[in-house]
């Protein structure tokens, strides 16, 4: 997925560089790199690893210069060395280039660019060779040689180049990938995603599919792919630049789970009036949710919402699937889309084809100006501001938040909740932020909880009903960062299979709240006890019920059913943490995973 910085300003740009790949390196971690322009002409410095190695690197040799790219990496085409490390440069060494995405047809441009002589194993590099030739032949012109270069590559980037030739000058452009443009006061900017600009402006311009941008220190203009200018004004975004620092925790996880009292709080007030502006149209007969993980996560607890409350039958798909699926959509179908970031590639793909077939989308995101939030015929934000953990943890409770309240919403619309259902509902949701502030008091026995049982190897998750979800979710956050197996079953599917891998060495982690099916999870509690199996559960403060029957309970306060999924998903993402960290993973960076998976 990998992240791109650009700067060009009075300022030294290393440090602005550094410091935007900083923000940007949860978008990947296997090599980093930067190119400033000085006298000496284009300047680069790369190296393997986490950004640390290329920041030492150039603590010992910075180099100067005001206009400058950067780049970190998460590794599609060519392996994990310094050759392969953006960015990427022209034979001549005049023009270099940072892209974040895939060009498709990289082997077969390479094969065209007679007497390029290429120094990596990346599809990126081809770009720089492609510039470079469209550049001499125009003799000069760097706008029309990056449009003419673009012309002929498929797939996808969110690119930024820089010409030797031209001091204060850098060139973006997109295609599929995310690339907003920061306006400054007299320096501007470009990055992957607005986290990395935050610390110096919170005007953007997210630059739309096929633009190209010529940002220099005065302004920055954008174009289509003829060359046709395009006015487009900055937008204001509301977050602040603390918001990514990790004030005080030692990890931007921690800091993000403790954050839910607030985010929670943020989601419960004022929800109604934004719903209220939701038109949802009244003839549609069916529901399709569209979203990757978390957001998946989130999206099966708004199935159970929307048919329990507003009767509407509910497919929850996998954007990767769909998009490749036969899926009717058509104008009776609301496609629901939750995306945190509003940039992932198969949500995106699968929204395009609702959207073709006459399906009005409705997008549930956290990020104002992402591509969801300008595609979609509506948008719900998210209230959980920036998240940098690349394990979801504060957004995933507010999607499944802005979920319920759709579900609760959809119900009154159509008649199938009773107004004084709908107002229990409204006057619970206003007492969550103070049950999650109950749930992140004592979580000491979590800590030593997961201590135990980080020694363990394999671990299930099983729920029902509305905490289906949870399991699957508990299962991906330890997995995801913990780098042990785990998995998220329907306990009611234990006996078709999955019982057989119970016996001694097997922890089951059971979410068994108070609500419809609590008796059915004690059965099964008793089924995985009976064969050996160790059982944390997830339980009602008080429910001796089922901690009669589990190893270790994980207590949350009671609550309506509905909401028991943003309860229980919390202990549960305490004991993901807790586990990485006692087998010293890095859990705001877990390997092999970016933030933002813009490409497919
Ligand atoms: C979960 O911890 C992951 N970060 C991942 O599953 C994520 O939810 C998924 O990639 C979807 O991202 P999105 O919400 O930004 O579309």
């Amino acid at each position: 997925m990998c992240g791109i910085v650009g700067y060009v300003g009075p300022r030294q740009a290393l440090d602005v560089l550094l410091d935007g790949l900083r923000r940007l390196e949860y978008r990947g971690y296997d090599s980093a790199g930067v190119v400033l322009l000085n006298e000496k002409g284009l300047e680069v410095e790369r190296a393997t690893g986490k950004l640390s190695a290329l920041a030492e690197r150039l603590k010992r040799k910075p180099i100067p210069g005001t206009t400058g790219l950067g780049h970190t990496r998460w590794a599609t085409h060519g392996g994990v060395t310094e050759s392969n490390a953006h960015p990427h440069r022209s034979c001549d060494g005049r023009i270099a280039v940072v892209h974040n995405g895939i060009v498709e047809n990289y082997q077969e441009l390479r094969r065209e660019l007679h007497g390029h002589e290429f120094s990596s194993a990346t599809d990126t590099e081809v770009l720089a060779h492609l510039i470079e030739h469209h550049y001499s032949k125009l003799k000069g012109h760097p706008l029309k040689a990056v449009s003419r270069a673009l012309g002929k590559v498929r797939g996808s980037f969110a690119l930024g180049v820089i010409f030797a030739d031209y001091p204060g000058l850098l060139l973006a452009a997109r295609v599929n990938c995310p690339l907003v443009l920061g306006v400054g006061k007299g320096e501007n900017f470009l990055a992957s995603d607005l986290s990395a600009l935050l610390k110096y402006t919170r005007k953007i311009i997210p630059l739309e599919e096929n633009e190209i941008a010529k940002i220099d220190a005065e302004g920055v203009q954008i174009f289509d792919r003829a060359l046709g200018k395009i006015r487009r004004r900055p937008l204001e975004v509301p977050w602040k630049a603390e918001t990514a620092l990790k004030g005080g925790y030692p990890h931007f996880m921690l800091k993000e789970i403790f954050e839910q009292q607030q985010t929670i709080a943020a989601e419960v007030g004022g929800r109604g009036e934004a719903l209220d502006d939701v038109r949802i149209p009244r003839d549609i007969e069916r529901v399709v949710v569209v979203a990757c993980g978390t957001a998946w996560h989130a999206g099966l607890v708004g199935k159970v919402a929307i048919e329990e409350l507003a009767r509407l039958p509910v497919d929850v798909g996998m954007a990767s699937e769909l998009r490749y699926g036969d899926a009717p959509f058509g104008p009776e179908t609301l496609t629901i889309a939750i995306s945190q970031s509003g940039e992932t590639a198969d949500t995106l793909a699968a929204v395009r084809i609702a959207q073709e077939a006459g399906s009005k989308v409705l997008a549930v995101t956290n990020v104002k100006g992402s591509t969801l939030s300008r595609e979609a015929d509506q948008v719900l934000f998210m209230r959980a501001g920036l998240e940098i953990g690349v394990a979801a943890t504060k957004t995933y409770t507010s999607q499944v938040m802005n979920m319920l309240f759709l579900a609760a919403h959809l119900g009154r619309r159509r008649g199938a909740l009773a107004a004084d259902r709908f107002q229990a509902i409204v006057r619970e949701a206003r007492r969550l932020p103070g049950l999650v502030e109950r749930v992140l008091e004592d979580t000491a026995g979590i800590r030593k909880c997961a201590r135990k049982f980080s020694r363990g190897y394999d671990f299930m998750y099983i729920g029902r009903r509305y905490n289906l979800a949870t399991a699957f979710e508990g299962a991906l956050k330890m997995k995801e960062i913990s780098y042990l197996h785990a998995e998220g079953y329907g306990a009611g599917e234990m006996k078709h299979g999955p019982l057989a891998l119970v016996d001694d060495s097997m922890t089951c982690v059971a979410i068994a709240p108070k609500g419809r099916v609590t008796e059915k999870m004690i059965s099964n509690i008793q089924e995985i006890r009976a064969r050996r199996g160790r059982v944390i559960a997830v339980a009602t403060k008080g429910d001796r019920s089922v901690r009669s029957v589990a190893d270790h309970v994980f207590e949350i306060p009671d609550c309506e059913e509905m909401f028991s999924p943003v309860l229980a998903a919390i202990p549960l993402q305490l004991f993901a943490y807790h586990v990485a960290t006692s087998l010293g993973r890095d859990v705001d960076q877990p390997r092999n995973l970016a933030k933002s998976v813009t490409v497919e």
